[in-house]
């Protein structure tokens, strides 16, 4: 059994998008072990997404994550975190599968409506920036 972090970015939240996300975790049975909604702020945005410091759309996705509310949920289940890929799509819209959250919504590279982590590794550290122990349904 596999968890992985997904958020609802602020586009999918101020779009209405938050029961299409979920309803498409619950549909292939992934379970929610946590959810919250919250406001990042810039810190907390630069602090998440850490690791892409040197990029150059670091800025500008750092301020576009605080810009609203974003939901944050812990999925659990068999391979989920590729499971969640798979679900989301490629992170470029353009070339994201038929039938993937970001093929069906994405407006942009940047605003692509959800983020899932990508290994072991980075679920781990995702998880435990949003979430304590006490907080994850067992
Ligand atoms: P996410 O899966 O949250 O991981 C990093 C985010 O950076 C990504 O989704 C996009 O929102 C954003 N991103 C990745 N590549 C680019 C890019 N080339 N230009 C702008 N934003 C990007």
């Amino acid at each position: 059994m596999e968890r992985t972090l997904s958020i609802i970015k602020p586009d999918g939240v101020s779009r209405g998008l938050i029961g299409e996300v979920i309803k498409r975790f619950e549909q292939n049975q992934i379970r929610i072990v946590a959810m919250k909604m919250v406001q990042l702020t810039k810190k907390q945005a630069e602090g998440f997404y850490a690791v892409h410091k040197a990029r150059p759309f670091f800025q500008s996705l750092t301020d576009f994550m605080c810009s609203g509310p974003v939901v944050v949920m812990v999925l659990e289940g068999e391979n989920v975190i590729q499971k969640n890929r798979t679900i989301m799509g490629a992170t470029n819209y353009k070339e994201a599968a038929e039938g993937t959250i970001r093929r069906d919504f994405a407006t942009d590279i940047e605003k692509n409506i959800v983020h899932g982590s990508d290994a072991p590794e980075t679920a781990s550290f995702e998880i435990g920036y949003f979430f304590n122990a006490f907080e994850l349904i067992s």
